[in-house]
């Protein structure tokens, strides 16, 4: 996978994980590597550890991801239906004593980021996706608010997608530069 040029060394982890759109349809994940992408999303820190997340995990082939790609907007499902697994995550957004947890969305984003990294870690690619149809996704769930669909799988040749799809997935990753970001003096 190509490295992002980052303006000082940092984990490899982050330098070369991307989201790819062009997945192999016949790649399948182990029932350890599931386990295992799960386990370090259980991991994550959460405000006052209340733990919001949830995971309904489809793998291809099964009901679950159908009814998960089935949620996903038509662009997501042209590319997703090749994914080995697509992970709903949705979020318990009241708090056990009734009152609503403002940090439930940021929660969730911090366990999909250890799960995209531990994907990407087992050699895998994880794909996050917010393009999704809230009243289907909302139905995947037991109350909970739908956050994010996530496509896991082994990343393909990009020759099989087509367009500015195509040039999208072929493109160098890009950022705002650090001192766009940072709102005081860089101490380098
Ligand atoms: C909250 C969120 C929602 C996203 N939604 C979509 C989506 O619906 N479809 C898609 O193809 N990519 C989606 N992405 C992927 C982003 O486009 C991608 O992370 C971004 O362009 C940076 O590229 P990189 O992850 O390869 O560095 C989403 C990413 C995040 C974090």
């Amino acid at each position: 996978m190509m490295k992002a040029q980052t303006s000082v060394d940092i984990h490899e982890l982050f330098a070369q994980r991307r989201s790819p759109r062009s997945l192999d349809e016949s790649a399948n994940v182990s029932n350890e590597d599931v386990v295992a992408i799960l386990e370090a999303a259980r991991w994550a820190p959460s405000a006052n550890n209340i733990q919001p997340w949830r995971f309904l995990v489809g793998r291809r082939g099964d009901a679950e991801f159908k009814s998960i790609l089935d949620a996903l907007v038509p662009f997501n499902q042209s590319w997703a239906y090749r994914a080995a697994l697509l992970v709903a995550v949705g979020g318990e957004s009241i708090r056990e004593d009734g009152n609503p947890n403002p940090t439930y969305m940021y929660d969730c984003g911090l366990a999909v980021a250890q799960l995209t990294l531990e994907s990407h870690h087992r050699g895998f690619v994880a794909h996050q996706m917010a393009g999704f149809d809230a009243d289907k996704a909302g139905a995947l769930f037991q109350g909970q608010r739908p956050v994010i669909i996530v496509a896991i799988g082994k990343q393909a040749a990009a020759d099989q997608l087509e367009g500015q799809t195509y040039d999208r997935e072929i493109a160098t990753r890009e950022r705002k530069a650090l001192s766009e970001i940072v709102l005081n003096a860089l101490p380098l």
